[in-house]
């Protein structure tokens, strides 16, 4: 029988062991290298902190499988067994410009279902953290269950980008929403947002493309407190190489994909 109890416990001590190694490279000087593109960084942090959790899980698991990032991961196409999920920065652009707003993120599944869940916002110590069944929690703190809300009422995550021209949606869909909801944020850290979701800052948060390493985490503790995660037709999140994501309390998920997405070829 799987210890999912220590298997969090063990995970959560090697993530505040690599946000202490992050913290202490603030003072030193980062190699940055772009990869797609000229704003798609990674940095020595990204690799050295995905190699540290990959030794450690290699260690204590070594039949578990990870998919990751920054390519020190397994490669392979199925969801059987376990896997963990990992982004080692999510947020790698706000790490380098404002040493802020990223985190660790892990998801671990078994037979593509999620167990654990786990989002360290390095810098201000908040480790949002699930065992799937037994509650979620920022720190010592048990989220409470998401309560029914309105778009009305709503604060949503979404990057700008989504309501300006671009090739993955028309602007038309989401302007409106801008409008309607009461505010809106973007942190530059889907797993961040995620994070915020699951503990009620934050009431939606929408991304047209992710891969699975952005949201894994972020999706099992959003699933533990009764929140709502699909992709934008309203199926239900898996890990899949990429997806559009949209998380959200109950009732504001069912307005937005009801009134503002129904109509969208995704
Ligand atoms: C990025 C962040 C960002 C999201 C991008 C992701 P990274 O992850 O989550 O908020 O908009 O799509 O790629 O590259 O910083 O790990
Ligand atoms: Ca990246
Ligand atoms: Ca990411
Ligand atoms: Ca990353």
């Amino acid at each position: 029988m799987t210890n999912w109890n220590e298997i969090h416990r063990l995970a959560t001590t090697w993530v505040k062991e690599a946000g202490e190694r992050i913290k202490a490279s603030f003072s030193e000087e980062l190699t940055i290298a772009t990869k797609s593109h000229r704003n798609d960084l990674v940095t020595d942090m990204d690799k050295g902190t995905e190699q540290f959790l990959i030794g450690k899980i290699h260690d204590h698991f070594p039949s578990h499988r990870i998919l990751s990032e920054e390519g020190f991961g397994d490669d392979f196409a199925d969801v059987g067994g376990i896997i963990w999920v990992i982004d080692p920065i999510d947020g790698t652009m706000n790490f380098i410009h404002q040493q802020r707003n990223f985190a660790i993120s892990i998801g671990i599944f078994h037979e593509g279902v999620g167990k654990v869940g786990m989002i360290y916002d390095v810098v201000h110590d908040e480790m949002y953290h699930t065992i799937s069944g037994e509650g979620a929690y920022m720190n010592d703190t048990k989220l409470k269950p998401l309560t029914k809300g309105e778009v009305k009422d709503a604060i949503i995550g979404i990057n700008a980008t989504w309501v300006t021209s671009n090739k993955r949606i028309d602007p038309s869909y989401l302007a409106p929403l801008v409008k309607d909801a009461r505010g809106t944020r973007s942190y530059g850290s889907a797993a961040l947002e995620m994070a915020y979701v699951a503990s009620g800052r934050l009431d939606a948060y929408i991304s047209l493309r992710l891969a699975p390493w952005d949201y894994g985490g972020g999706m099992i503790l959003i699933n533990e407190v009764g929140g709502k995660t699909t992709n934008l037709k309203g199926e239900a999140l898996m890990i899949t190489p990429q997806t559009s994501v949209f998380v959200a309390r109950p009732g504001v998920h069912e307005e937005i994909l009801q009134q503002y997405l129904n109509s969208g070829n995704w």
